[in-house]
Parts: structure tokens; sequence; C-alpha cells
């Protein structure tokens, strides 16, 4: 590529995440997708791929809002085209048609993301697949060695590395202001929506943890340095159960690790998706650090601002993940981590176009496919312990 080609982007997934399905909101990555054209940065054709027509007219549709809001002009080629039936390899002929160069984001449900990233690489697009990379080790390494089979770079979008809160931990536990970590306490939870209406279709191929917990045992490995150990997990069904759901309402699980300096040290990480619709923020999450020299603690949830309407009641917002902001003219700009992760991969791959940097210097400071084994691991060991009610399972990856 050289400085003038665009960038093209292939979507696969017109979900949640892409656009808000099943929200009042326009998800992440459409929102990330016109930021980046909203600061006037160059990119080619956008593909979006689904399996459903319903799904790409949804998608249009809030992408005609999201054009308004910001002031921008994001344009979409889809597939299927909204004539054409269902084709869950929609996503095949958009990589036969995508010019190159480009990149894809892979956003489908956990249990597809092995075999949609991995046709991705294989077409030689650079990937970012969604969190988890996948949920067994044997996977991951497979998307690895694609990866490096055909040249070309792998990421997961794990956001909460962006997140200001997360890299200051970072920088405290580099820094050994807290001593020698002992314990990580860690609760995260979500809406009954999330498992019972958004997720109905694929909910049995995943677990709370799986969708939740992932994301922290990937920030205390970021944290750290450290690697885990061994794991052991224990589930409560409930509500979901009542309701002809069968998956847990909550899953506890328990990590050991090992630190950079051979010590060891526990995470408990505490998962639901039972919270009331009512609950003041989509997601309930607090990260506590106890150390032999000091403790560390980070309301995720509690960022600062509440607000109560008539309309909507009490609500906490996150200013910080993926948020409006006024952006001039009467328009707004999206910021937050998670918009800083998506723009982060483009720009990426823009310079790795560019040969301005190599897939090998992005190793060592992004969450690359190869980096986030260790997530897949523990989820992959947690799976386990949860079928043997609660044994200890070694982290082998
Ligand atoms: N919802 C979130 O906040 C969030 C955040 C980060 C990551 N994720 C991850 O994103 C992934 C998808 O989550 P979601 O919330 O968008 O789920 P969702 O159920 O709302 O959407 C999944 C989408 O994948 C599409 N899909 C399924 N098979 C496909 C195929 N063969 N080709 C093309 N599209 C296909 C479906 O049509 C649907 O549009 C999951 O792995 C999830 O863990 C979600």
């Amino acid at each position: 590529m050289n400085g003038n080609e665009k960038l093209n982007i292939l979507v696969v997934g017109a979900g949640m995440y892409v656009c808000g399905r099943g929200t009042s909101g326009y998800g992440t990555v459409l929102p990330a997708l016109c930021e980046w054209r909203r600061r006037g940065l160059p990119l080619g054709e956008v593909f979006l791929a689904a399996t459903r027509p319903e799904s790409i007219s949804y998608a249009r549709q809030r992408l005609d809002s999201l054009n308004e809001l910001m002031g921008t002009d994001l344009a979409l080629r889809t597939f299927p085209d909204d004539e054409e039936g269902r084709d869950p390899e929609s996503y095949m002929l958009a990589l036969r048609e995508i010019s190159r160069p480009a990149c894809a984001i892979v956003v489908v449900p956990d249990h597809l993301h092995c075999k949609v990233a991995g046709d991705c690489l294989k077409a030689g697009a650079h990937t970012l697949v969604v969190k988890p990379l996948a949920p067994t080790v044997k996977e991951a390494r497979e998307l690895i060695s694609l990866q490096e089979k055909h040249g070309v770079y792998g990421a997961v979008e794990f956001h909460k590395r962006f997140d200001r809160a997360n890299l200051k931990l970072k920088e405290v536990l580099g820094q050994e202001k807290l001593g020698d970590p002992l314990y990580f306490i860690v609760e995260f939870s979500q809406r009954k929506s999330v498992p019972s209406k958004v997720f109905e279709s694929w909910v049995k191929e995943s677990n709370i943890f799986q969708y939740l917990g992932v994301h922290y045992v990937d920030i205390i490995y970021f944290a750290t340095g450290a690697v885990p150990r061994r794991v052991m997990a224990l589930g409560q069904t409930g509500w979901l159960r009542d309701h002809g759901i069968d998956t847990y309402d909550a899953v506890h699980g328990t990590i050991e690790w090992e630190g950079p300096n051979g010590k060891t040290f526990l995470s408990h990480i505490f998962t639901n998706w039972i919270d009331p619709e009512s609950t003041s923020a989509m997601s309930d999450q607090r990260i506590k650090v106890i150390g032999t020299k000091g403790r560390y603690e980070s309301d995720q949830k509690r960022r600062g601002i509440e607000m109560v309407t008539d309309e909507t009641g009490v609500e906490e917002p996150n200013p910080d993940f993926c948020s409006t902001y006024p952006g001039g003219s009467g328009t707004v700009s999206y910021q937050g981590y998670g918009i800083e992760s998506l723009l982060t991969f483009i720009r990426d791959v823009i310079e790795l176009n560019q040969n301005r940097i190599t897939i090998e210097q992005l190793e060592s400071v992004r969450p690359t496919f190869r980096d986030t084994l260790a997530s897949t691991a523990v989820v992959e060991s947690v799976n386990k312990s949860l079928a043997q009610s609660g044994a200890w399972v070694e982290v082998v990856y």
C-alpha cells in the first residue's frame, strides 16, 4: 500500500456490538467507523456481512440515523443484499469482492470466531476479532498459525486495555507501589435482557464467565504480566433456567497466577447476567487489588455521573467506554476506550501497509492473538471446571 491507497474494511456481524441491535444505542463498531470518517481520516469501502437480510436492513437504518447524528457520510456495501435470503456464507462473497488492501473486523458469536476469522486470515486480511479470541486453545492456536502462515496481523478487541483506570492499575503495579499482589476481586454483571433477548439464539454456546469474566482475565494478565496456572469455577442456575434458558445465572471463577517474580496470587472473578433491567448502568463492574503494601480499588461502574429523569429514572452512564459528545455544528462525536480500541486497529493496519511498523513490533504493545492466548486458556479451563463441579483444572497453553 502506498500512502494514497485507502483501506477497505469488512465487518462480519450486524448485532448488538456492531449497531446496537436489541438496545436503544448504536453499538460500538459503526460509531467507531463513523468517528474515523468524522475526523476526516482516509477510508476506502466498508463492507458489512451478516446472515439475514433483516439484520442488514436494521444495520442500514441505524447507520442512516448515526450519519445524521454525527454529520458523516459513511456508506456500506452489504451482504446479503436486501433482496437475498439467509446466507451464513455471505462474508465469503464479501471477502472475494473486497479489493486490497483490506482488513476484517469479526463480530459474530463466540463459537464462530475460529471459522470466520480463519477465513478472513486465509484471504490475506489483517483481522480484529471481538473477545474471546476463541473458546478453546486449539482454535486460538489454529488462528495464530493461520495468521503467521499468511503474514497478516491478528488482534483481539480487548477494549478494557484502553481504559485509563486499567492503564493506571498497570502503572501502579509496575511501580510495585502495592508490593506483591495477593488477591484480586472482580465483580462484573449485566442485565437479564442480554442472555434472554439479545443473545437468545446463541446463549448456550457461551456462558457469563466467557462473555464478561474474560475481560478481567485479560486485564489481570495485561496489568501484572503473570501467567495463569490453575482455575476452579462454580456456576449457579436460577432465573434463567426458570425462564427456559439453560445456562448459569452466575459463575464464580478463581484463578491462581504466577507473577514474573515467581510469586503466586489469586483472582476471584464473580460474574452474572441477571441484573434487573432497572439497574442504573448496562455494566456493573469493579476491580479491587490487595497487595502486601497497599490496595487499589476501581469502581468501573460509578464514574462520576448520576442522572435522573422522568423518562428513564436513575442512570449512571459510563462516559469512558463509547459515548457521544458534542462534536460541533450540532453534530456529535463518539469517544471512549471502545472507540479507541477499534480506531487503534485501523491505524495499525494502515501503518503496517505503509511499512511504518511491523507485526513483530505490535506483538509487545497490542492484544495480539498470541498475547491473548492466556485468556482463552483460562476460559477453556473454567468451562472444564464447571463441568467437573468446581474441580481445580490446570491452565495449559
Ligand atoms: N455486546 C457487546 O457489548 C460485546 C462487546 C464486545 C464483544 N462482544 C462479542 O461480539 C460477538 C457478537 O456479539 P454481539 O453482541 O454483536 O451479538 P449479537 O447476537 O447481537 O450479534 C451477532 C451477529 O453475528 C451475526 N452472524 C452470525 N453468524 C454469522 C455469519 N456466519 N456471517 C455473518 N454474520 C454472522 C448475526 O447475524 C448477528 O448479527 C460475541 O463474540 C460477543 O462476545 C460483544
